[in-house]
């Protein structure tokens, strides 16, 4: 993998934006695609208790909270080259029992959502960049939690 380059940052930020521009849409998304996959995260986010419900404020609060995480492993990458988790993300981890096949599922619902909140500006390039960025800061929250 080679460097995170400005071009990629960009990509990331840009999308980040129309990722928020429609963030309680892009939060339903992101949190129905997660159950399908992981039916048990109903039990593990709090506001998911009663299932996806697109007027609880607190769900697209986490989600801006998880985008925003990894948009700034983006930044990360590019100023500095590697990616530092806070400490508390990996005791809120930890608490949770969070496991590695869910860091794919949380992934892969990622990446779908920015597909969806871009529309015709989706291309490779960028679903590669969100998910470098990812990756990066998954490895950076496991290395926490270790
Ligand atoms: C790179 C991947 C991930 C990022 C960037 C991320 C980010 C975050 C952030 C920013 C918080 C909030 C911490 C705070 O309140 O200060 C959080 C909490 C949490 N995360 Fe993650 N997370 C990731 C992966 C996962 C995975 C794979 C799971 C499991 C499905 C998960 C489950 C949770 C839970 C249950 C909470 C607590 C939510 C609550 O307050 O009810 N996270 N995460």
């Amino acid at each position: 993998m080679g460097a995170f380059t400005e071009q990629q940052e960009e990509l990331v930020n840009s999308s980040w934006e129309a990722f928020k521009g429609n963030l309680s849409q892009n939060s339903v998304t992101f949190f129905k695609l997660v159950l399908e996959k992981e039916p048990g995260a109903k039990d593990l986010f709090s506001f998911l208790a009663n299932g996806v419900d697109p007027n609880n404020p607190k769900m697209a609060a986490h989600a801006e909270k998880l985008f925003g995480t990894v948009r700034d492993a983006a930044v990360q990458l590019k100023t500095k080259g590697e990616v530092v988790a806070e400490a508390k993300l990996g005791s809120v981890h930890i608490e949770k029992k969070v496991t590695d096949p869910q860091f794919a599922v949380i992934k892969e619902a990622l990446l779908k959502t920015i597909k969806e909140a871009v529309g015709d500006k989706w291309n490779q390039e960028l679903n590669d960049a969100w998910e470098q960025a990812y990756n990066a800061m998954a490895a950076a929250i496991k290395k926490a939690m270790a």
